[in-house]
């Protein structure tokens, strides 16, 4: 079976750049057309940057990155420095990419690639805000037919938020790019806060990473161990959680994991509900279902693929 064709839509973020890696280190079932970059953690400059530090630190310098949205469709830009650091990858000091940014846009490469690809073969894979991805449907509407899916980080309904008490940060930030990428008809798979805080790492797990003695497992560690703290607070002490891998290790092994195909819209007119993503999950609304919404994951089986699979890098 040839490799799924695949582009990752990114806000790195360390938790992104594990799922880059996982990608990148996956190459006999993933081909990663590109990654697009979009703001949502850090601003879009340093997203830009992070993301080619990872295909760097990965190797990949010929790795087509696309810049895309600075802000959301109709909202002022909220970030997550506060979890990720100034830089969006505190914890582990890498050089500067040299590697460069493609002339082409975030949004025009993703109707490219699908446009140029035979129909139902390209899977989209947003790990932060969806601005890029609905200004791509809006500009080129032909490509929702033309999807094999989208595979998204976001949302949250039992879990409730962790931006807000009701909205996940990816959907909060643009929730009318959230409700556009929902509405678009398109095969949409979300990994929301009630799948992803199962995914919680633990410290024998980064001492399995750390053993691996490469530098990509020195920056994970450090990354990791940054970007776990403000979860470990928040949360209490059970670790941080993996949300962005999942997507990808979705892609991978998705026996690992456990869905309902439901409705789920998004919240986009109340200031207090703001992002909240209404998961109809004991269908009582009547409201047709858009979107296979995971609540479950084998977490021992899902850090053993990535401890596998980041040894290969
Ligand atoms: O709420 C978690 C999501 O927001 C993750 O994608 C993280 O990287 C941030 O973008
Ligand atoms: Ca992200």
């Amino acid at each position: 079976m040839p490799p799924r064709k695949i582009i990752i839509d990114t806000d790195p973020g360390q938790d992104d750049a594990v799922a880059i890696l996982l990608a990148l280190a996956s190459p006999e079932e993933l081909d990663v057309l590109a990654i697009t970059v979009v703001a949502g953690n850090v601003p879009l400059i340093k997203t830009s940057r992070n993301a080619r530090v990872v295909c760097e630190l990965a190797g990949r310098p010929d790795m087509p990155v696309h810049e895309g949205c600075g802000h959301p469709l109709e909202r002022m830009l909220i970030t997550a420095e506060h979890v990720h650091g100034k830089s969006g990858l505190d914890g582990c000091d890498l050089p500067e990419p040299t590697m460069p940014v493609s002339d082409l846009s975030a949004v025009e490469a993703i109707i490219h690639q699908v446009r140029r690809h035979p129909p139902g073969t390209v899977t989209l894979c947003p790990l932060g805000p969806l601005t890029n991805i609905a200004t791509a449907l809006k500009r080129a509407p032909d490509i929702a037919g033309r999807l094999a899916g989208i595979v998204l980080m976001g949302g949250g309904f039992f879990e409730g938020g962790n931006i807000t008490p009701a909205a996940e940060f990816n959907i909060y930030v643009d929730p009318e790019a959230a409700d556009i990428v929902m509405q678009s008809g398109v095969d949409i798979t979300m990994m929301p806060l009630d799948v992803t805080h199962q995914a919680l790492i633990t410290r024998e797990w980064l001492d399995r990473i750390a053993a691996l003695g490469t530098p990509v497992s020195r920056a994970v560690c450090g990354w990791l161990d940054f970007y776990e703290r403000f979860d470990i607070e928040k949360y209490g002490g059970n670790g941080g959680p993996l949300h962005d891998p999942c997507v990808i290790a979705h892609l991978l092994k998705p026996g690992l994991f456990e869905g309902r195909f439901i409705n789920v819209e998004i919240e986009t007119a109340s200031d207090l509900t703001r992002g909240m993503t209404v998961a109809d999950w004991w269908g009582v609304s009547g409201r047709a279902p858009n979107a296979n919404f995971i609540a479950k994951v084998d977490a021992p089986a899902f850090f053993d693929l990535l401890a596998d699979r980041l040894a290969r890098l």
